[in-house]
């Protein structure tokens, strides 16, 4: 049965902890979960369901995120495909996190019959490979209706302000590492710099950090990352799990940070205006790095024009500055002002 408004759903971070929150049209909340990661063993069976799991992908390293206290508040939204929706986009946000998601039953509770129906469904094994009560979000296979799409990819929707972004990161050894090397190449350019006597060295560096893609490749390889690309003043490179890290390399102060710009708009743009911009996932304290989801780079085809009702912050006009993320274009660049 197919619902005539899609329920939105959210993830909001809390510490290790992601809560699930499901919106009907009129805003009120139909349905709500929690994941976390298991804080005792896992119960016998989904011990061994789990290694299956890991022969069967390939991971021996997959992790789980523990789906807890599933509900829906709603009789009208029963039987409609929203628990399926709530557990495909917590499945799809372990996944992101490197781990498969868990029932409850694995884990010191029990799980609800309505629960289990979900975990066989068919919706939902079509987008997960699973064993037993442990599953892994894998998106292939699956052909989601328009309607049940929304649902399905929760954070193609930028949600309610103030928006979440995490003060650390899973891989925030690497990122440490790479902003140690950034540094060094910094001074590198500027010690270069001093000896040929310019007289304006944010956008003496600022040009001739364009031309350094070698350099940057070689210096990305030493962290085990892939060079993305340089602007004026943040070099990118991708991380694991499809995001990518941001960091200053030709910032005067905090007030011209780049970072804080756009950490700032991410955080507290109204929803039709931040469904253009990549999401920001996480900060440093100093902004000297943020993560953010991975877009795809527009194709090089004919002249650029911005869509038609995009922001106007000065960067919208570079192709550059622009990717495809959730099947539409958003900017990967908005600290312009
Ligand atoms: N989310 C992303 N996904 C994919 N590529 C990205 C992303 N963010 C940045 N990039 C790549 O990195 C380049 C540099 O990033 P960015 O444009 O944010 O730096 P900048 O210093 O602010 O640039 P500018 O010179 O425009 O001020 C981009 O042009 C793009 O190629
Ligand atoms: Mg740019």
């Amino acid at each position: 049965m197919a619902a005539p408004h899609p329920p939105r759903i959210d993830l909001a971070r809390h510490g290790t902890q992601v809560h699930v929150h499901a919106w009907n049209a009129s805003g009120r909340e139909i349905g709500q979960a929690y994941l976390e990661p298991p804080f005792a063993p896992l119960s016998e069976t989904c011990k061994r369901d789990l290694e299956d799991l890991r022969r069967d992908l390939g991971r021996p390293d997959l992790q789980v995120m523990v789906l807890r206290r599933s509900e829906i508040r709603s009789a009208y939204w029963r039987g409609r495909g929203l628990g399926t929706a709530m557990y495909l986009a917590a499945a799809r946000e372990a996944a992101r996190q490197g781990a498969a998601l868990v029932a409850d039953e694995c884990h010191w509770r029990s799980t609800s019959a309505d629960a289990k129906r979900v975990w066989t469904g068919r919706r939902f094994n079509a987008q997960v490979a699973r064993r037993g009560l442990v599953a892994y979000w894998t998106g292939v296979g699956a052909r989601p209706n328009p309607a049940a799409l929304a649902a399905w990819r929760p954070e193609c929707d930028a949600g309610p302000t103030p928006r979440h972004v995490d003060a650390g990161h899973p891989q925030a050894a690497r990122i440490a590492r790479l902003v140690r090397l950034v540094a060094a190449w910094r001074r590198d350019l500027v010690r270069w710099l001093r000896q040929q006597g310019g007289d304006d060295l944010w956008n003496d560096v600022a040009n001739l950090a364009r031309n350094e893609g070698a350099t940057l490749r070689r210096l990305a390889a030493k962290a085990g990352v892939r060079f993305l690309g340089v602007g004026s003043s943040r070099v990118a490179f991708l991380l694991d799990g499809d995001e990518v890290v941001k960091i200053e390399y030709n910032t005067i102060d905090e007030i011209g940070s780049a970072n804080l710009r756009e950490l700032r708009r991410w955080v507290h743009d109204p929803p039709a205006v931040a469904r253009w911009y990549a999401p920001v996932t996480a900060s440093a304290p100093d902004f000297s790095w943020i993560t953010m989801v991975r877009a795809t780079p527009l194709p090089a085809i004919g002249r650029f024009t911005p869509p038609p009702g995009a922001p106007r912050l000065g960067d919208e006009v570079v192709r550059e500055n622009w990717g495809l993320y959730c099947g539409r274009r958003v900017l990967v660049d908005y600290a312009g002002d």
